[in-house]
C-alpha cells in the first residue's frame, strides 16, 4: 500500500519538461525492474494502456508484448487505428485477437446491464488469458492503472458501492501469475497521464480522447444486442463524432455517443413503410463523471446529423436528442 500512496511532495505533471523528466525517471525505473525480461500488456487503445505501452516501447522495445482484443464492442475503425499507431508507427510487438464472435455470442439474448457488463469483462480475461497461455517466457504484466483507480479501490475496499459495476480487467486465472506488476502511470492523475502521453509522441487524437466505457458499444446498444442493430450504432456514432470533430466540439464536450435502444417505429422512405430503429443523441459535460450537465448542440448541426444518420445509416430512421442531466439520468444509458 505504501508505494501506492502519491506523496504530498510530488508535483504535479503539467508540462512537457516535466513530463519529459517523469519519462526518463520511469524509463530507468521499469528497465532496472524489468532487466532482459518480457512484459505483457492488455492495450485497449484507450488514454491509459496506450500511454503504458509508449512508455515500455521507449523503455525495454520489443521485450513488451502488447495484446489488443477485439471484442466486437469497439467503435468505428478503433481496433484499426491501435494497430496503426503501435505495430505501424512504434515497431510495437502486438498480437491482434478478434474476438468479436466470441463475445457476441455469449452476449445474444441478453438483455440485463449488469449481466452484460460482466459477461464483457469476463471474457475479457478469457481472451486475454488465452493468449498469454500460449506466450512463453513472460515474466511481468503491465497495467494502465492510474491513481483514481487507486482511489476508487480504497473506496470500495471501504464498502462504498457504485450505482454501475465497472468491468475493466480483473483478476487473472489462479495459472497465470506473474513475478510482478510493471505500472509506471499508477500516481499520476488522467491530466497527466494525457502530458505525458503528448511528451512521448502519440497522436493527439488518441491522448485527449474522450472516455468510452470498458464494455464499449456493448452498453450502448441497449437490451439483448444484435448484429445489424450494433453495426447501425456503430456507422451513426462515426458520424456523430466526425460531424463534432469537423465543427469544433469535440474538444469541447467531455462525452459524446448514440445509444440505439432495441424497438423501432413507423417511418416513410421512398413512399414505402420503413420501420428503423431510433439513434439517440448523448452530449455531456462534466468534470468527474458523478454529475453532468447537458451541451448545447447548434439546432443547425442537429438537423445535419440527423439527415446524414438517417440517409446514411441503414436500419436508423429517426434521431433523437437526450436531454436529461446527471443525476437524474446516467451517462451512458445501460
Ligand atoms: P455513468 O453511466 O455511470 O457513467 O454516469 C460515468 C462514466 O463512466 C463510464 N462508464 C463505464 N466505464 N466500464 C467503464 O470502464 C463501465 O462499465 C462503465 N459504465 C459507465 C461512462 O462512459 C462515463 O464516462
Amino acid at each position: 500500500m505504501l508505494n501506492n500512496k502519491r506523496p504530498d511532495s510530488m508535483e504535479r505533471i503539467t508540462t512537457p519538461a516535466l513530463a519529459n523528466a517523469f519519462i526518463a525517471e520511469q524509463i530507468e525505473s521499469i528497465q532496472k525492474q524489468v532487466g532482459d525480461k518480457k512484459v505483457l500488456l492488455a492495450l485497449s487503445g484507450g488514454v491509459d494502456s496506450s500511454v503504458v505501452a509508449a512508455l515500455l516501447i521507449k523503455a525495454i522495445g520489443k521485450q513488451l508484448v502488447c495484446v489488443h482484443v477485439n471484442h466486437g464492442l469497439m467503435r468505428k475503425d478503433e481496433s484499426e487505428n491501435v494497430i496503426k499507431v503501435f505495430r505501424e508507427g512504434l515497431d510495437a510487438n502486438l498480437i491482434y485477437v478478434d474476438a468479436t464472435d466470441r463475445f457476441l455470442d455469449l452476449l445474444a439474448g441478453v438483455s440485463d446491464p449488469e449481466k452484460k457488463r460482466k459477461i464483457i469483462g469476463a471474457e475479457f480475461i478469457n481472451v486475454f488469458a488465452d493468449e498469454a497461455r500460449k506466450l512463453e517466457g513472460i515474466s511481468f504484466l503491465a497495467q494502465g492503472t492510474i491513481y483514481p483507480d487507486i482511489l476508487e479501490s480504497i473506496k470500495q475496499a471501504e464498502g462504498k458501492k457504485a450505482v454501475k459495476s465497472h468491468h475493466n480487467v480483473g483478476g487473472l486465472p489462479e495459472d497465470l501469475q506473474f513475478e510482478g506488476l510493471v505500472e509506471p502511470v499508477k500516481l499520476l492523475f488522467k491530466d497527466e497521464v494525457r502530458v505525458v502521453g503528448e511528451a512521448l509522441g502519440l497522436p493527439h487524437a488518441m491522448v485527449y480522447r474522450q472516455p468510452f466505457p470498458g464494455p464499449g458499444l456493448g452498453v450502448r446498444c441497449l437490451g439483448a444486442i444484435t448484429r445489424d442493430r450494433l453495426h447501425a450504432l456503430r456507422e451513426a456514432d462515426a458520424i456523430l463524432r466526425e460531424e463534432f470533430d469537423k465543427n469544433g466540439l469535440a474538444g469541447k464536450v467531455w462525452q459524446y455517443f448514440i445509444a440505439v435502444p432495441d424497438f423501432k417505429s413507423v417511418g416513410v422512405r421512398d413512399g414505402k413503410r420503413y420501420e428503423g430503429w431510433p439513434a439517440i443523441i448523448r452530449a455531456v459535460n462534466t468534470t468527474d463523471a458523478m454529475s453532468a450537465t447537458i451541451e448545447e448542440i447548434p439546432y443547425a448541426l442537429l438537423h445535419h446529423i440527423t439527415n446524414r444518420i438517417t440517409a446514411e445509416v441503414e436500419g436508423i430512421n429517426r434521431v433523437l436528442l437526450d436531454l436529461t442531466p446527471k443525476p437524474v439520468g446516467t451517462i451512458e444509458w445501460e
